[in-house]
């Protein structure tokens, strides 16, 4: 099959969180099942084409008057295709915003990333059979798909797919907006874009896609209820018999700690030593006492309301008491940032805050520490428990979306390979680490919790054919 994808960020080129990680590494899993997938994704102004191998074609791409250059890189055997444009992704330093306010242009810019997206077959000669559009930047590319092109050629037979990968970023403008992004004010209507009098990109790929999935089966239960909808749950119920869950997979070549060229010592499942070197090493780095049998309980991502954050916060007076290292990677909301940067600097043995964003530290943070806490309000699947799992790190999780699906609870004895709670509250979470540091001083209880851990699979090979199947089953539709 030929596969468009649309995405606002694909890693290693831009990566703000899983979506970049996943629009990275599922387009590649395609290519290796046969099929041919091109990514499409702008070229912002900070990725350098020399540190990619990037090629510029001699090919542009037109919308609405605008033209767009192309570069090209490679995803493993998938085609990445970069959309410049000066005035839209080139001169800026972030992707969707700078100094924690989001640019004012966003709507025009990724209407236009689609428009240039669904130009990209005319300009290469490539017939895609699907058009796979992630989150509310590629939602419009959905009813562009079927009102902009003739639909006597390819896009007349071409299936889209919207995946959600977070359904709390709904990219929601001023309706002024509504001509600028190109739009007929008929789609201003509560059936299609309108939403509480505004623009709303998301309900455009909710509604006008084939299909529509979401990043975890228990997710795509969840957000057809009020309390995890975000408004939309009664339009998701309507749309319930096109919506599915597809766990995310992770990158096993990139998450693999038997290669990471970031560790200080290789590991694996049967050879757990190296683990142990990669603990000092990070706890050197990081200025924490370099002390094997105390616990490293780390945490890494953005430092937002759905991480759970304001748990950690209520909860950290209570967890530096406990005899663990705490190390902290992330970077998000200013109040959060410097609450953890203080608190680092008052108990610097027992807390060690890194803010900002740095992927090798990710690396060695998951490799280096013994438990991971994710305590997250809502996550629609979250990547880095499963990078926890594979690194032997045991997770400590909020039961919610796809934490539910990727970590079972340890039984106490044989089964299990995390610790798991369901209240959202400061206390919950604090029970639930106290309860993995118990069984940390037991020394085979936990070897097995890893070794648990290190056997799942989930890799991309079990997802990319889940998307396969609906993709074929789309076609035959
Ligand atoms: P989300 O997409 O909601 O942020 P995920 O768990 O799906 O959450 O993916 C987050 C990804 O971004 C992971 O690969 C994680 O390692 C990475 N990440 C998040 N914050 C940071 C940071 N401050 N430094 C390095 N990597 C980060
Ligand atoms: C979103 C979600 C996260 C998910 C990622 C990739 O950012 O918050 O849970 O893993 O997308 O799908």
């Amino acid at each position: 099959m030929n596969v468009l994808f649309v995405a606002s960020e694909v890693a290693p080129f831009s990566k703000t969180g899983g979506l970049g990680d996943v629009a990275g590494a599922l387009p590649a899993a395609l290519a290796a099942r046969g099929h041919a997938v091109k990514v499409v994704t702008p070229r912002y102004g900070s990725i350098d084409p020399s540190a990619h191998a990037l090629t510029r074609l001699p090919e542009v791409v037109h919308a609405r008057g605008e033209v767009g250059g192309l570069w090209r890189g490679r995803l493993g055997g998938a085609e990445a295709l970069l959309v410049e444009h000066e005035r839209w992704f080139g001169h800026r330093r972030g992707l969707y915003q700078e100094h924690g306010r989001d640019y004012p242009d966003n709507a025009q810019r990724f209407a236009f990333l689609c428009r240039a997206a669904l130009e990209v077959p005319r300009a290469l000669g490539f017939a895609p059979d699907v058009v796979h559009l992630h989150d509310w930047q590629a939602a419009l590319g959905a009813w562009m798909l079927r009102h902009e092109h003739p639909q006597a050629g390819w896009a007349g037979r071409a299936r889209s797919v919207y995946t959600i990968h977070n359904l709390a970023y709904q990219g929601v403008f001023p309706k002024e907006l509504v001509p600028a992004v190109g739009l007929p004010w008929e789609v201003f209507r509560y059936e299609a874009v309108e939403f509480y009098d505004q623009l709303n990109f998301m309900k455009a790929g909710i509604v006008f896609s084939d299909a529509v999935t979401t990043v975890s089966p228990n997710y795509a239960r969840e957000i057809l209820t009020p309390e995890h909808g975000c408004s939309l749950d009664g339009l998701l119920r309507h749309r319930a018999g096109r919506l599915s869950g597809i766990l995310n997979g992770i990158d096993d070549a990139v998450w693999d700690p038997a290669r990471d060229p970031q560790l200080a010592a290789h590991y694996d499942r049967a050879a757990l030593a190296g683990k142990a070197r990669c603990k000092q090493a990070l706890q050197r780095e990081l200025g924490l006492p370099v002390r094997a049998d105390v616990p490293v309980v780390a945490m890494v991502g953005r430092l937002a309301e759905q991480k759970g954050i304001d748990l950690v916060a209520a909860a950290l007076p209570a967890l530096l008491q406990l005899d663990v290292q705490l190390a902290l990677l992330g970077s998000g909301r200013r109040d959060y940032e410097e609450l953890f940067a203080r608190a680092a600097r008052e108990v610097p043995a027992r807390l060690a805050a890194r803010i900002g964003f740095d992927e090798e530290l990710a690396h060695r943070m998951e490799a280096g520490a013994d438990a991971f806490l994710m305590p997250s309000r809502f996550e629609p699947c979250g990547l880095n428990q499963m990078y926890s799992l594979r690194y032997g790190t045991v997770p400590v999780v909020r039961a919610v979306g796809g934490l539910a699906d990727t970590v079972e609870d340890f039984d106490g004895a044989r089964r299990g390979t995390g610790f798991t709670f369901h209240e959202y509250h400061p206390a919950a979470m604090t029970t639930a680490l106290r309860r993995a540091l118990d069984v940390y001083r037991d020394a085979r209880a936990w070897r097995g919790l890893q070794e648990r851990g290190m056997a799942q699979d989930f890799s991309w090979r079990a997802s990319a054919g889940a998307y396969e199947r609906l993709f074929a089953r789309l076609r035959s539709s």
